[in-house]
C-alpha cells in the first residue's frame, strides 16, 4: 500500500504554544533496562520512545520545545535532538534533580521557558498514533483557553489518572490512581493549558506519595469549569509505554502499522515535512545520516515520494 504524506498545513504555523516533554523519572518499572539510560530513550520498534510524544506536539504545530530529564541523562537528550534546527524547531533542555518530584514540577522547571504563553505538556513515555491525531491536536492548540486533556477507556483504571462523569456525561472529578475507580476513562499524558497553569503549579502541594500531581492541576481547571475533556476516537491509538508489557505492545503495534500499511508512525522528520518546517531535501539529508538503518531508509523513501508529488 502506498504511504501518504500530508501536504504543508498553514494552520500549524506558529501556534505560539510552548511544548514541554517530561522525560525524567526513575524508570523502576522497567529495571534493569533503565539503570544506565533514561526510559524514554528505550526503543519502541525502530526509534527512541520519546520520538512519539515529540511527534505529537509537532502535529499540534508546536515548534518550541523544552525537554526535561534527570541531570544524568541530559547529555543523551542533547545528543539526540541537538538544538532542533534539523527539524525546523527550537529545542532546549531542563533538569529535574528529584526524579520523583512529580509530573507537575515540569511547570516550575519550565516557568521561564513558558513565559506568558500557553503550553502543552507531554509525557515522554506516551505513544500516540493514528489518522485522527493531527486533527484532534490542531483544533486544540489554536488558541488554548483553560485546559484540554484527552481520555480513553482502559482495562486497569487504578493505574492512571481517572475522570468520573455524571449522568449527563459531564466530568465531575479527576483522581490520580484511585484504589476504587468509579470510571475507566483514563487521562492520557498529553495536556494543553493556558498560562494559568503556572500559577496553579506554584501553589500545588505534594500528594500523599510525595509528588506534585498532574491530576491535581487538571482537577483545579475542572473545578474552575474551564477544563475540556476530549475522548479519543477509535482512529487514535495510545500506549503508556512505561511497563515492560506495554513497551512490548507498543513496539509490536508500531511494527505492524509500519510494515503492513507503510504508514510512518512517530517520525519527527516527517511531521516537520508535513508541517512545511523542512523540505524534502532536508529529509533526504537526514535519511542519508542513518542510511544503514531501517529508519534512515524509511526517510529516504519518503523524501523521494515527496519530491514527486
Ligand atoms: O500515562 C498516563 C498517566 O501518566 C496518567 O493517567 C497519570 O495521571 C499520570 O500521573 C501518569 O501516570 P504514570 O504512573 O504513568 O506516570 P509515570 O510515573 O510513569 O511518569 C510518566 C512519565 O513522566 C515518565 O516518562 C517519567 C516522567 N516523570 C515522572 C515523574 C513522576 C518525570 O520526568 N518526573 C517525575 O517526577
Amino acid at each position: 500500500m502506498v504511504a501518504r504524506i500530508r501536504r504543508p498545513n498553514p494552520s500549524v504555523e506558529g501556534v505560539g504554544v510552548k511544548g514541554i516533554v517530561i522525560a525524567g523519572g526513575m524508570g523502576t518499572r522497567v529495571h534493569p533496562l533503565t539503570l544506565s539510560t533514561s526510559k524514554c530513550l528505550l526503543p519502541v520498534y525502530n526509534k527512541p520512545m520519546v520520538y512519539y510524544p515529540v511527534s505529537a506536539l509537532m502535529m499540534a504545530g508546536i515548534r518550541d520545545l523544552l525537554v526535561i530529564s534527570r541531570p544524568r541523562d541530559r547529555a543523551a537528550y542533547e545528543f539526540l535532538f541537538r538544538d532542533g534546527t534539523d527539524w525546523g524547531m527550537r529545542i532546549t533542555y531542563g533538569e529535574q534533580p528529584d526524579p520523583r518530584g512529580g509530573i507537575a514540577e515540569a511547570f516550575l522547571i519550565g516557568e521561564a521557558f513558558v513565559g506568558d504563553e500557553s503550553c502543552a505538556l507531554v509525557l515522554g513515555d506516551n505513544v500516540f498514533m493514528g489518522d485522527g491525531l493531527p486533527a484532534h491536536l490542531q483544533n486544540v492548540a489554536s488558541p488554548i483557553k483553560g485546559a484540554t486533556i484527552f481520555v480513553t477507556r482502559v482495562k486497569q483504571p487504578e493505574h492512571y489518572g481517572i475522570v468520573t462523569f455524571d449522568s449527563s456525561d459531564q466530568p465531575i472529578r479527576i483522581e490520580e490512581k484511585p484504589s476504587n475507580p468509579s470510571s475507566n476513562w483514563a487521562v492520557t499524558g498529553l495536556y494543553f493549558y493556558d498560562n494559568q497553569v503556572l500559577d496553579i503549579a506554584r501553589q500545588l502541594q505534594p500528594s500523599a506519595r510525595g509528588e506534585l500531581e498532574i491530576s491535581d492541576i487538571n482537577q483545579t481547571f475542572l473545578s474552575w469549569e474551564i477544563l475540556c475533556v476530549e475522548r479519543l476516537g477509535e482512529d487514535v491509538t495510545w500506549f503508556d509505554a512505561g511497563t515492560i508489557e506495554s513497551l512490548y505492545q507498543a513496539t509490536s503495534h508500531v511494527r505492524q502499522v509500519e510494515r503492513h500499511s507503510g504508514q510512518p508512525v512517530g517520525f519527527p522528520e516527517l511531521v516537520a515535512l508535513a508541517n512545511g518546517w523542512i523540505d524534502h531535501h532536508q529529509v533526504s539529508r537526514l535519511g542519508e545520516r542513518y542510511k544503514h538503518s531501517h529508519y534512515g531508509r524509511f526517510l529516504k523513501r519518503f523524501s523521494e515520494r515527496a519530491d514527486t508529488q
